[in-house]
């Protein structure tokens, strides 16, 4: 399972699990959710989405199956739950499997993917201690197991400290992007660590940066072009499909 990010990068899925996206409003994060939400699609897989400022994911989401989109605490961890069940049941079926270090893809599962839009914009309004550590429980574990459940999370948030989120889940992240040449080093810093010497991108226009991807190196990152992308034609009719038939999906229904 591969997404091609831009000329010479593939992303496998498999052996990289889930993306974090950070940077400056503006910089492009929400188009490269859109372009990955389109490569997931085409992927068939699994979409949730959670979009708490309700903009442009949102308006995609309208179009998934019911419960595959959420703007509020509530239905943000009645997501989390569902992977959960998903991920749980998953690993049953690897385990019983009885074959040695495979993964779901190889069983034939879809991947699953939570795209998570400004992710510190619901982290905030969570008050109640009980609910903020089911949160944070429910979203540790399936990053942390859910890569050989085929299962993964995109995050997009402005600033990736500590406290909008936890660190082990942003060092979980394979993929680490942040976009815009105005974002702050800082930004840059807590994403890849201090570098000596940031290679400057050769223009400022959209969706350009940074990324690392499995390895501590850190290059120029050039989001696709999504200026021509339409998509009512290319990727609503992928997302319109009622309940596709996906193995491990008829467990929790
Ligand atoms: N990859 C891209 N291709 C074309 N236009 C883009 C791209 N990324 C950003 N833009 C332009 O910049 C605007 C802001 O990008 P957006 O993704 O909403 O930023 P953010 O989510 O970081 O605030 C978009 O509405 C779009 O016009
Ligand atoms: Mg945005």
């Amino acid at each position: 399972m591969n997404i091609q990010l831009q000329k010479n990068t593939i992303w496998n899925l498999s052996h990289q699990p889930h993306a974090i996206v950070c940077g400056v409003s503006g910089s492009g994060k929400s188009m490269l959710l859109i372009y990955l939400l389109y490569k997931f699609a085409q992927l068939n897989s699994e979409i949730y989405i959670i979009d708490p400022k309700i903009s442009d994911l949102f308006q995609l989401g309208q179009f998934l199956p019911n419960g595959h989109l959420a703007t509020d605490t509530n239905s943000t961890i009645s997501i989390l739950e569902r992977i959960e069940i998903i991920m749980n049941d998953r690993q049953k079926e690897i385990v019983s499997s009885k074959r040695f270090g495979i993964d779901a893809y190889s069983l034939g599962f879809h991947p699953v993917v939570l795209f998570y839009d400004e992710l510190a914009a619901l982290t905030t309004q969570i008050t109640k201690k009980e609910t903020k550590q089911h949160y944070e429980s429910l979203l540790k574990n399936i990053i942390l197991k859910g890569r050989s459940a085929g299962i993964q999370v995109v995050f997009s948030l402005q600033q990736p400290n500590a406290t909008n989120l936890p660190t082990e889940i942003r060092e979980q992240c394979s993929l680490k992007i942040c976009l815009g040449v105005t974002t702050p080093i800082s930004t840059r810093e807590m994403i890849f660590g201090k570098q000596s010497n940031w290679i400057q991108p050769p223009l400022d226009s959209f969706g350009v940066g940074w990324f690392s991807l499995g390895t501590p190196t850190v290059n120029i990152f050039e989001a696709p072009n999504m200026k021509n992308f339409n998509p009512n034609t290319r990727l609503i009719p992928l997302l319109n499909k009622e309940e596709r038939h996906i193995r491990g999906y008829s467990s929790f229904e």
